[in-house]
């Protein structure tokens, strides 16, 4: 897949020029008050001269500009293009609208577009967490008002939800205030990774959402991928809440995951995934009863050979289980849907609680990289996004 294969949708450059957003549409507007031209009023038959020794009164009019939204489309099957679109309209009254201020990217990204998934037509608008301003709010809606500065999680079938736009539509009950302690580019990346890992523990893995004393028998979280975005938040999410966590990471973020309170960090450097799990066992015993892969469909499996063979067990394979994987008969594999955040309004509560300790200085967010350039730059993010190497950095996209 080629991402500089962009594509000239309405308003496009080449990939060098698109540094050179806002393009240069005009822009439209509204003009409210007397106008001539839509007045009802009668040249013919009510002619207002002014005459000479008449105090010229300045004819009122209030000037709007008719507000356009600049987007990012995957304009077809991995090709990109700008387009300049309306503002968006709410489908119902409990709907924001956020000026975009800073996303974050993601893997799912890139992947949904390289493999053709999650598009549900074209030209369609990806991205899924950003942060910024509420620009409008439904009639319905309470808690939110213009002006908050607020971050959200969102499910791609909506596609004014898209996050790679200059205004994101999201139900109200997805929009979260922004911590005090939080610029616009760190809570972009609470959308997701943040959300996910938060979810993912409290809801799927069933592990009690206010800490516990740590129990006398040991209990284990395995996290493959702990210097992972994600497993950065998983790691200080699970061992407030109680369980010992065990990060396999290279050794280059080993000291990140151990400063963020794993109690073992397996280094896999030079390691076969056979080793990494000998060494795994030989640390927690036949104790790991939660698991989560942050990595893929091999690790997926070597997380199931290194959970207890005797006790129940729950693993969320966040990165992928293939259908042929053979799953344990006391393992429960969960299926973790992120777009629950969105279409149950219950799950607010988990966003709330993140968003407390985040509040509170209990959870320590990812170092970001921050591109600056709005749109024009976000295919570049995800190309590098792509190449790895982040070291347990969050890519963040500056949109204003
Ligand atoms: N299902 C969902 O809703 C959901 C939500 C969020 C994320 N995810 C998935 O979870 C995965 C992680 O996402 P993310 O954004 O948190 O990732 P990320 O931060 O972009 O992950 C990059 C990190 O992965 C680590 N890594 C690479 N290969 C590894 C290996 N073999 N073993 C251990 N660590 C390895 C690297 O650190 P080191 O090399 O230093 O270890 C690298 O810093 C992705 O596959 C993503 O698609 C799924």
């Amino acid at each position: 897949m080629a991402f500089s294969k962009f594509l000239r949708f309405f308003v496009c450059g080449d990939k060098k020029d698109v540094g050179d957003l806002p393009p240069p549409t005009p822009i439209e507007f509204a003009i409210e008050g007397k106008n001539p031209e839509k007045s009802n009023d009668s040249f013919d038959s009510e002619p207002e001269f002014a005459k000479d020794d008449e105090e010229k009164t300045p004819l009122k009019v209030d000037v709007k500009p008719i507000r356009k939204n600049r987007v990012l489309v995957v304009a077809s099957k991995g090709t990109y293009g700008f387009s300049e679109e309306p503002f968006p309209e709410f489908a119902h009254d409990k709907e924001v609208v956020i000026s975009n201020h800073a996303t974050g990217l993601n893997p799912i990204d890139y992947k949904s577009v390289d493999y053709n998934f999650c598009l549900p037509e074209f030209p369609w608008v990806t991205g899924r967490e950003m942060a910024g301003v509420v620009e409008a709010v439904g009639s319905a809606v309470t808690d939110v008002k213009v002006g908050d500065h607020v971050w959200t999680s969102t499910y791609y079938r909506d596609r004014r939800a898209g996050c790679f736009q200059q205004y994101v539509t999201v139900p109200a009950h997805t929009v979260l205030p922004l911590p005090s302690n939080l610029s616009f580019d760190h809570a972009a990346c609470l959308g997701v990774a943040g959300l996910t890992a938060a979810m993912t523990l409290w809801r799927w893995l069933e592990v009690p959402i206010t800490p516990q004393p740590s129990s006398s028998e040991a209990e284990y979280l395995l996290l493959w991928g702990g210097s992972t975005v994600t497993g950065q938040f998983a790691i200080q999410i699970a061992t407030r809440c109680g369980l010992k966590v065990i990060a396999v990471t290279s050794s280059k973020t080993q000291f990140l995951a151990q400063s963020l309170g794993a109690h073992h960090v397996v280094a896999r450097d030079g390691k076969t995934e056979a080793e990494i799990v000998a060494e795994i066992r030989s640390i927690a015993g036949d104790n790991i009863i939660k698991a989560i892969d942050l990595v893929g469909t091999k690790t997926a499996n070597f997380c199931m050979e290194a959970m207890s063979t005797s006790k129940q067990g729950i693993f969320a394979p966040l990165a992928m289980i293939s259908s042929k994987a053979m799953i344990p008969t006391n393992i429960r594999a969960e299926a973790v849907e992120m777009k629950q955040f969105v279409l149950n309004e219950e799950s607010r509560m988990y966003a709330l609680e993140l968003n407390r300790l985040v509040e509170m200085g209990a959870i320590k967010l990812p170092d970001i990289h921050v591109l600056e350039g709005g749109l024009a730059v976000v295919t570049d993010g995800l190309e590098r996004l792509k190449g790895g190497d982040m070291a347990g950095k969050k890519m963040v996209v500056k949109m204003v």
